[in-house]
């Protein structure tokens, strides 16, 4: 302890003041990787010890060494401020948080020991995702946009959602992903988006953030290649809102889209697109406890009414390869001989429509709505409920050489008849076959697939 109280006798004379505040939370700035704190004023008269406490308690004289990750230096205004990074020597994890406790033991002028101990606690960040390598690799080095400095280590950058690589020197760190957001240390917040963030691609020119311009925000600052545009601006530019223990900023992004009109209808071609980045601040930190990204799902369609038209068929073999004609109807079919059932879209050509079967049922007249009714596929799937399952078949075999197998539906049913509840003697007459279709766009949301609990006899 003696030779430590010599080494920081240096500090002796420069600072001024009572030691009251040790706990105010301004002393203490958390970076991405560094915590930096700076010392209350101490008695100008007094002689200190400045000390840091291991994982093991024991306390070792603060010094500079970048082999522990220490500094310890002078602010601008006089008051002593000790660096420490995360990756150090005396800086633990614990329970979210990054902790390294330091202790100053003041030698007052009547010779008596004071001692004040600190916890210095800032969060631990969740790290963002880097792209994968191949993402990376993908862009053409004329397209990247810098992420960060020259000098950024690689754990930093994927850190912070970027790609690395050591085959660029001049620019090692760079944007990989359709999204980043960033919150950083030094009050900024910036978004990158790649136009490949949307299907069909982005028109980079077109993206703007609501609320921030030139005008409003002139630190804005934009950035172009031909693969990503990027925001960076201050956090003052933001809509702030106060939290429960700090401030959200909140920022929103959006692509103008091209809608032209004809006739009382409107199309686009370009995608939809708003990006919400919200940054999250506790009170005390300058690093985000918190980045969260909002994407929109995809506009409900639009519909306007208009005529679909669908079909039911039955084929006279089990390939489909020919269909009974209308004047072949009604078809006498022995029980439990197969029916082969087709339901397909009629006269269009849109190669994204799915036909989507949601319930078919018998009736033994040609109102859907009479009883007795059978139901033959329940909710897109053969009814369970029944002895010889009805069997959806696939459809599109190369051989059939059709134009859009997705607007077809098959499915096989054995042919049964009615009965009587009460007598169990069979109905006499004719089984009719309805079913209630709709026609379905895929989406990110909708795949219009029904998969079906896996039976023993089904085929789809
Ligand atoms: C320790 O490092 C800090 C920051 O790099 C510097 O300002 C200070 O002068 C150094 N102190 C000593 C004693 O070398
Ligand atoms: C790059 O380095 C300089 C000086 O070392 C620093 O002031 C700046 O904040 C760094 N920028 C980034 C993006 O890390």
């Amino acid at each position: 302890m003696v030779l430590a109280l010599v080494g920081v006798l240096w500090l002796c004379g420069f600072v001024a003041g009572g030691l009251d505040s040790w706990d105010d939370p301004s002393r203490l700035r958390c970076g991405y990787d560094y915590m930096q704190y700076s010392l209350p004023s101490v008695l100008d008269d007094a002689a200190f010890v400045l000390s840091v406490i291991d994982h093991n308690g024991k306390p070792h004289y603060l010094h500079n060494s970048s082999a522990c990750g220490t500094w310890v230096g002078q602010d601008s205004d006089g008051s002593i401020m000790v660096t420490a990074s995360f990756d150090g020597c005396f800086v633990k994890e614990q329970e979210g948080e990054h902790i390294m406790t330091i202790s100053l033991e003041e030698v007052l002028h009547d010779g008596k020991p004071q001692y004040h101990k600190k916890d210095l606690k800032c969060p631990l960040l969740p790290a963002m995702d880097a792209p994968s390598i191949d993402e990376c690799a993908a862009i053409p080095r004329a397209d990247r946009m810098p992420c960060a400095n020259t000098s950024v280590s690689r754990e930093l950058c994927e850190g912070v959602g970027c790609c690395y690589t050591q085959n660029d020197p001049g620019n090692p760190c760079y944007y990989g992903n359709k999204l980043t957001a960033q919150c950083t240390d030094d009050n900024n917040m910036v978004v990158v988006v790649s136009k490949d963030l949307t299907l069909p691609s982005l028109i980079l020119d077109s993206v703007s953030l609501i609320g921030v311009d030139s005008t409003s925000c002139p630190s804005l600052s934009i950035s172009k290649t031909n693969s990503f545009v990027g925001f960076r601006f201050p956090l003052a530019c933001n809509v702030v809102n106060q939290a429960l223990d700090g401030m959200i900023y909140e920022s929103t992004l959006v692509a103008t889209k091209v809608i032209q009109t004809w006739q009382g209808s409107s199309i686009t071609r370009d995608s939809t697109v708003r990006i919400t980045v919200r940054c999250t601040y506790g009170k005390t930190d300058v690093v985000p406890l918190e980045i969260e990204v909002l994407t929109l799902p995809p506009p409900s369609p639009v519909s306007t009414q208009g005529p679909l038209f669908l079909e039911m068929r039955i084929a006279t073999d089990g390939a489909y390869s020919s269909y009974f004609a209308e004047e072949d109807y009604p078809i006498v079919r022995v029980l439990r001989e197969p029916v082969f059932v087709e339901v397909r879209i009629l006269n269009r050509n849109d190669p994204n429509l799915v036909l989507v079967l949601d319930n078919c049922w018998a009736t033994n007249s040609a109102n859907p709505t009479d009883d007795p009714q059978w139901p033959i596929l329940f909710n897109g799937c053969p009814f369970p409920g029944d002895n010889y399952l009805t069997e959806r078949l696939a459809v599109g075999a190369p051989s059939e050489n059709l134009a859009f197998p997705s607007h077809y539906q098959r499915f096989m049913v054995s042919t049964f008849t009615f009965v009587d509840p009460n007598t169990q003697v069979a109905l006499g007459g004719l089984v009719f076959f309805h079913c209630s279709a709709s026609v379905c766009v895929p989406s990110a949301t909708d795949s219009c697939i029904v998969n079906c609990p896996q039976r023993r006899r089904n085929v789809l």
